[in-house]
């Protein structure tokens, strides 16, 4: 997994620095390229020249080369790796990290950073405990970064406790399972719906609900990192997508969602329907604003068409098939029964019960049910962790 990869390694001023030493040697032993950046503290811990050595290339520290001044791009690095690690991570590289403070070449490098980031802290008990360092961490982690977490024992202060840097292998066993990770899904094509649906009643007025689509987008994200190519069919919502794997196709009504997805759906390998569809949609158009008279309006509804059941008859063998259910009652039950109604292989069901489960929050808590009976129920997690546990068991089908 890691033959071949680009690796920039970032070393920094923790006594833990020694052990950069074996981690590069694990990397280049497993076919890797490393490229060490070190920082000025860094350099007091272990050489440059030790780096050197194992990597076969200078090491980056300076902005400039002393004796003729070359200038060390940060930005070339960060388009050339494949994957930047900082091991061993002092409490003042995470703060900086954090908050851009970029005076020196590690955290410019970072800053440049075009490929994923993982950090491996480590540092004295206390100083990983105290609520700066915590705060930065998870400042890191909205960022997108990886942490490593440190492990408890025995500290270079002599102190036991939370902050021993992981151990090379096992830092290096976590990079091999990203890589491989990121492989699970290539060469396969996967159409997500996600968002509501507006339901137009006349220029200016609609009916829709209260979904946000980050589910679905979570999902898209989550598929496109393992290597899909994805089909994001997604109604009016306030999200953007950059990855470039993400294939977006806005649109607004159901049957414009109906119309999308059932012309992609052929050519796909599954189907994650995400998207909150409305299920009524106005009988008719007004092409003039309705004006308002004081009197009662009755809407006439007709029902919209259901692209999920649409779908199900259409799946061949070779094509997996999910849903999600929004129950408000006998959740298990009505879930069950729409899988089976809609020809799904599993179904995300996620109750308006729970707090910080359903529409609008950055969080869900699901219940994953399939076709062959399994029941699996997930605590509360950030959506895009929720999509990682989607992901998972779509790919266990
Ligand atoms: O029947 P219900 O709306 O509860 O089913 C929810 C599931 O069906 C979701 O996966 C949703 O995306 C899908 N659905 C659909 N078309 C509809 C209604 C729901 O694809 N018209």
């Amino acid at each position: 997994m890691l033959n071949g990869k680009k690796i920039v390694l970032g070393v920094t001023g923790s006594i833990a620095a020694y052990k950069a030493a074996f981690l590069c040697r694990a990397l280049i032993k497993r076919g890797a390229e490393v490229q060490i950046v070190i920082t000025p503290a860094g350099k007091e811990f272990i050489t440059p020249a030790t780096l050197s050595a194992l990597t076969q290339k200078p090491v980056v520290s300076e902005f400039f080369t002393a004796n003729d001044g070359t200038w060390h791009s940060h930005v070339d690095l960060g388009l050339w790796a494949d994957l930047m690690l900082i091991a061993p991570a002092t409490a003042s590289t995470i703060g900086k990290m954090a908050n851009g403070i970029a005076d020196n070449m590690l955290i410019t490098t970072y800053l440049s950073m075009k490929a994923p980031v993982f950090i491996a802290p480590a540092m004295d008990l206390d100083m990983y405990a105290h609520p700066s360092t915590q705060s930065n961490l998870e400042k890191l982690k909205s960022y997108g970064n990886y942490i490593i977490e440190p492990t408890t024992g025995f500290l270079a202060s002599s102190l036991e406790g939370k902050g021993r840097m992981e151990e090379p292998d096992a830092i290096v066993a976590v990079l091999e399972a990203y890589f491989e990770k990121k492989t699970q899904l290539s060469k396969k094509k996967i159409l997500i719906t996600a968002g509501p649906t507006y339901e137009k009643l006349d220029p200016v007025r609609y009916i829709s609900n209260y979904s946000s689509g980050k589910m679905g987008f979570a999902l898209a994200e989550v598929c496109a990192e393992r290597g899909a190519e994805v089909f994001l069919v997604s109604g009016p919502v306030q999200l953007t997508t950059n990855h470039p794997a993400i294939k977006r196709i806005d649109v607004e009504s159901a049957e414009e969602m109906r119309q999308a997805a059932t012309e992609l759906f052929p050519n796909m390998d599954a189907g994650i329907l995400c998207a909150a569809v409305a299920d009524y949609k106005p009988a008719g158009f007004s092409e003039k604003k309705i004006k308002r008279n004081g009197e009662i309006l009755n809407l006439e509804l007709v029902p919209n068409p259901d692209i999920a059941a649409g779908l199900g008859k259409m799946k061949r063998c070779d094509q997996v098939l999910a849903g999600f259910a929004l129950e408000t009652d006998n959740a298990v039950e009505n879930a069950l029964q729409k899988l089976q109604k809609k020809n799904l292989d599993f179904i995300v069901l996620n109750s308006l019960q729970d707090e910080g489960a359903g529409f609008q929050v950055d969080t869900n808590k699901i219940s994953i049910l399939t076709a062959k009976g399994e029941k699996t129920d997930f605590p509360l997690k950030q959506k895009k962790a929720v999509a990682e546990d989607i992901v998972d068991v779509l790919l266990s089908l």
